[in-house]
């Protein structure tokens, strides 16, 4: 059993990824704007891969005799510059969620509650991937140039991204 405000907390960040999914709803909107199919793919990927991670802190809060009571959504930004200002945004959002993950296990870890720690250590890894992935891809769009036909031939890759639950990898 873990502590009521370790639940709490795992409440608020079950808040937090599906939030991060809606932000990314958002993105994938703009770059179906700009006819970029493939961009707006990747961003609609990265919700499931959002609410994937919402539901498995879901699971684990009713395994621990906990209930999830959800809250609403913040609004997300709707209106970007350009591609390499949205996935500027989404390494930024990435790297404020890892230091929310942190935030959770030194709570984790100040409670003693082992069993919450061994489920952060999952997300842990997850965060190196999901930083990894937003700013390997902003780098490659800022070499490009916002607009370059090297865009173009990223779109297409970007177009065949599927989504494979983690357990099931
Ligand atoms: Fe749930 Fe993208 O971190």
């Amino acid at each position: 059993m873990i502590s009521n405000k370790m639940a709490a907390k795992i409440n608020e960040q079950i808040k937090n990824e599906l939030y991060s999914g809606h932000y990314y709803v958002s993105m994938a909107a703009y770059c179906a704007s700009l006819d970029l199919q493939g961009f707006s793919n990747f961003f609609i990927i990265q919700e499931q891969e959002e609410r994937f991670h919402a539901m498995k802190f879901f699971h684990y809060l009713y395994e621990q005799g906990h209930d999830v009571k959800l809250t609403g959504l913040d609004q997300p930004k709707t209106e970007f510059a350009s591609l390499e200002e949205v996935f500027d945004l989404a390494w930024k959002h990435e790297q404020h969620v890892t230091s929310l993950i942190n935030g959770l296990m030194d709570l984790a870890i100040e409670e003693r509650d082992y069993a919450t720690q061994n489920l952060l250590q999952w997300y842990i890894g997850e965060q190196v991937e999901e930083e990894a992935t937003m700013s390997g891809l902003l780098k490659k769009i800022q070499q490009m140039g916002d607009r370059g036909a090297g865009i173009y031939m990223m779109d297409k890759e970007l177009a065949a991204r599927t989504f494979t639950p983690p357990a099931a990898e």
